[in-house]
């Protein structure tokens, strides 16, 4: 009998979650307690099963975000996450079909869009997913890190509860001024902070610091926590950053001075960084900050151009008429984007090309994140225009780096 996938029904549900364990690694977490944890949070008609008879062997979901793109304006996109098969049953195209079928539901149901993050890069693009919004993982030496300013207002030792109470707040103010970023549910919160145990326990010890201005608002918060590391009676120890969210510049800078003015921390580590961080330009000496990495975060893959290119602003007025290729068929066609700082209009046309381009290409140029010069240079789109990629990139780019700072 082959593979039927379809949606899950509510009793399948600790099924669900016990399968994907398994290709994820959790090693922590009863199916049933977190079934009945989910159930009021999950759309199950969103929620795939593959079956193999009695053999749940392939998950997936996907759920309706927010998703800020340049403007700032908001698009609703399609957020996929859980997607596994078990070793059992990988290769033999599970995941083609429940992808296929999500973001055919996904087109029929209106959303332009459809976002994930990457386990492993190879996978996605072969669906018309690209990477938008990048991270960086950053290592700053504390002991050499001087601030050559020195931020405002005040930190102060909060405890969870409070965090949980005024960081929502003070997120949805970042997230509405930060192209790449989604939207956090309670759910969300509660997971993240522990409240809730989602099967992953956040690590022991954190602590919270609430940042406040002049007039006793918060503004910012930092969560961290420390592990501790003495050779031969010199300090190696490192505060390891969860999570730095500052809505002003003086609270970035006085959160990023409290984990670095920690006593006993030697260094200071923080994932998920945005590629266009302000700290190392607030140091005496840039190079107490390393880049330890950057890797991709965000995809996307458009499905509807003439939606996902209205949404969003431009740096300037123009027009561009725009080929896009893809397989599947969701975003082929072409399209003319008559582009603006204040709006923009894209609507199907028949006039000549100025750029042919993957759509893998449009949802890489879609928040920013990379020119359309570097995907013409790397065989992701031609110019048929002369000068047109140039004036399709003035358009195209955004005036701060795309940043996604929340896992899904
Ligand atoms: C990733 C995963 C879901 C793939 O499922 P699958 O059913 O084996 O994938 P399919 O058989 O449908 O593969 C479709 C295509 O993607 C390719 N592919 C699948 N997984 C891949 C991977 N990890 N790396 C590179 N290519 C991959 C297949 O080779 C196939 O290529 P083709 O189009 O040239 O034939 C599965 O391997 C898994 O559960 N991995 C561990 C958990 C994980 O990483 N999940 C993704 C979270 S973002």
């Amino acid at each position: 009998m082959p593979v039927e996938i379809r949606a899950i029904e509510e009793s399948e549900l600790p099924r669900w979650i016990a399968a994907l364990q398994v290709p994820f690694f959790v090693a922590e977490g009863d199916p049933g307690q977190q079934a009945a944890l989910r159930r009021a949070q999950y759309d199950l008609a969103r929620c795939r099963g593959a079956f193999d008879g009695h053999t749940l062997c392939g998950t997936f979901r996907s759920f309706p975000t927010e998703l800020t793109v340049p403007g700032p304006q908001f698009v609703t996109a399609s957020a996929i996450t859980a997607v596994t098969v078990l070793p059992t049953h990988r290769r033999q195209g599970l995941l083609r079909r429940m992808m296929a079928a999500d973001l055919q539901a996904s087109v029929e149901r209106g959303e332009a869009l459809s976002i994930l993050i990457a386990s492993e890069y190879p996978i996605y693009g072969r669906f018309g997913f690209a990477r938008a919004a990048d991270h960086v993982g950053l290592s700053v030496d504390a002991s050499s890190a001087r601030f050559t300013h020195r931020g405002g207002g005040t930190v102060e030792l909060v405890d969870r509860d409070v965090l949980r109470n005024v960081g929502p707040g003070l997120y949805e103010r970042v997230r509405h001024a930060q192209v790449g970023s989604i939207t956090r549910n309670d759910f969300w919160w509660d997971t993240t902070l522990g409240i809730v145990d989602a099967g992953w326990p956040p690590p022991k010890g954190i602590r919270y610091v609430l940042h406040r201005d002049g007039r006793g608002e918060p503004q910012g918060y930092l969560s961290y926590h420390v592990d501790e590391k003495w050779e031969d009676r010199v300090s190696e120890t490192t505060l390891v950053v969860h999570e730095l969210l500052a809505c002003t510049d003086d609270a970035y800078v006085r959160l990023w001075r409290y984990a670095c003015e920690v006593d006993w921390v030697a260094t200071v580590k923080a994932e998920d960084r945005s590629i266009d961080e302000a700290l190392p330009w607030l140091l005496e000496d840039a190079r107490a900050v390393r880049q330890q990495h950057r890797t991709d975060f965000l995809f996307v893959r458009v499905l509807d151009p003439s939606v996902a290119l209205a949404a969003r602003r431009y740096m300037r007025p123009g027009r561009v008429v725009l080929d896009v290729r893809d397989d599947a068929g969701h975003a082929a066609g072409r399209f003319a984007l008559d582009a603006g700082p204040d709006g923009a209009a894209c609507a199907r046309t028949d006039a000549d090309a100025d750029v042919t381009l993957d759509v893998r290409a449009l949802g890489a140029i879609y928040l920013g994140g990379v020119s359309l010069r570097t995907l013409v240079a790397a065989g992701w789109a031609e110019e048929e225009a002369p000068g047109a990629v140039r004036r399709a990139d003035a358009l195209f780019a955004s005036d701060a780096a795309p940043w996604c700072n929340t896992w899904f």
